[in-house]
């Protein structure tokens, strides 16, 4: 079994309105991206990493890789699943990890219970349980959701290539946040396995100082 990870990291989004998007900022000696890389690529059970940049963004992708070995970069589009679909049509492989760049640390584990509840399944994606009450809202507080029955979903998700590429290709809603949406409407069931904070997407100011933290405690 061929596990290929996919990175999309062709987001224009800067930390704190900089020139220079987030995932080729540095958290510690190395880019975000270059976190990215080096955590799925590090991983035993993952074959490949291939890469997917913005149109223009080639040299500061290539300064953000240095030597790591991702085979060309595939050039997205204007919708994070714009750059995914670019990235289903230049990979190969049996199962691919489709990975936001803005999630720098991956823990192994998480992984392993990925690519694990494969058996009898075409996706699997890390969640995890929220702790704050939610409740609908447009202005005005709705009414609130049992957080029981909700979950925070995270990348890596792991597909069949081949389902995610048929889930994509019958897709006619509005431009998804992520892959597990997509497969769940094509009818592919979506294990969920346990997802881990040091996966959280890197968004707010806050998000940045617990990252550089976390690179600074070594403990990732
Ligand atoms: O902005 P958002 O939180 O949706 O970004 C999630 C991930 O998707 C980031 O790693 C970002 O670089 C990537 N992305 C992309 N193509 C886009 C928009 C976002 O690859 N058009």
């Amino acid at each position: 079994m061929i596990v290929t990870a996919l990175i999309v990291a062709a987001g224009s989004g800067s930390r704190l309105g900089g020139d220079v998007p987030k995932q080729f900022q540095r958290i510690g000696a190395k880019s975000v991206l270059a976190h990215a890389v080096d955590a799925l690529a590090s991983h035993p059970r993952v074959n490949q990493v291939r890469v997917v940049i913005g149109k223009g963004q080639e040299a500061l992708a290539r300064e953000a890789l240095g030597q790591r070995e991702v085979g060309e970069l595939i050039v997205g589009g204007v919708e994070r699943s714009d750059s995914v679909c670019a990235g289903l049509t230049a990979v190969e492989g049996d199962v691919i990890l489709v990975h936001d760049a803005a999630r720098p640390f991956c823990p192994p584990d998480v992984i392993d219970r990925l690519l694990d509840a494969f058996a009898g399944h075409d996706a699997a994606v890390p969640v995890l349980a929220v702790a704050d009450t939610l409740a609908r809202s447009d202005g005005k507080l709705g009414e609130a959701i049992d957080r029981r029955n909700a979950v925070r979903v995270q990348t890596p998700q792991a597909f069949r290539l081949d389902a995610l590429r048929r889930a994509y290709a019958s897709w006619a809603g509005e431009a998804p946040t992520d892959e597990a949406t997509v497969a769940r409407a094509s009818g592919i069931d979506v294990v969920a396995v346990e997802g881990d904070v040091m996966l959280d997407k890197l968004t707010t100011a806050a998000d940045w100082a617990r990252a550089e933290f976390f690179q600074e405690a070594r403990m990732i």
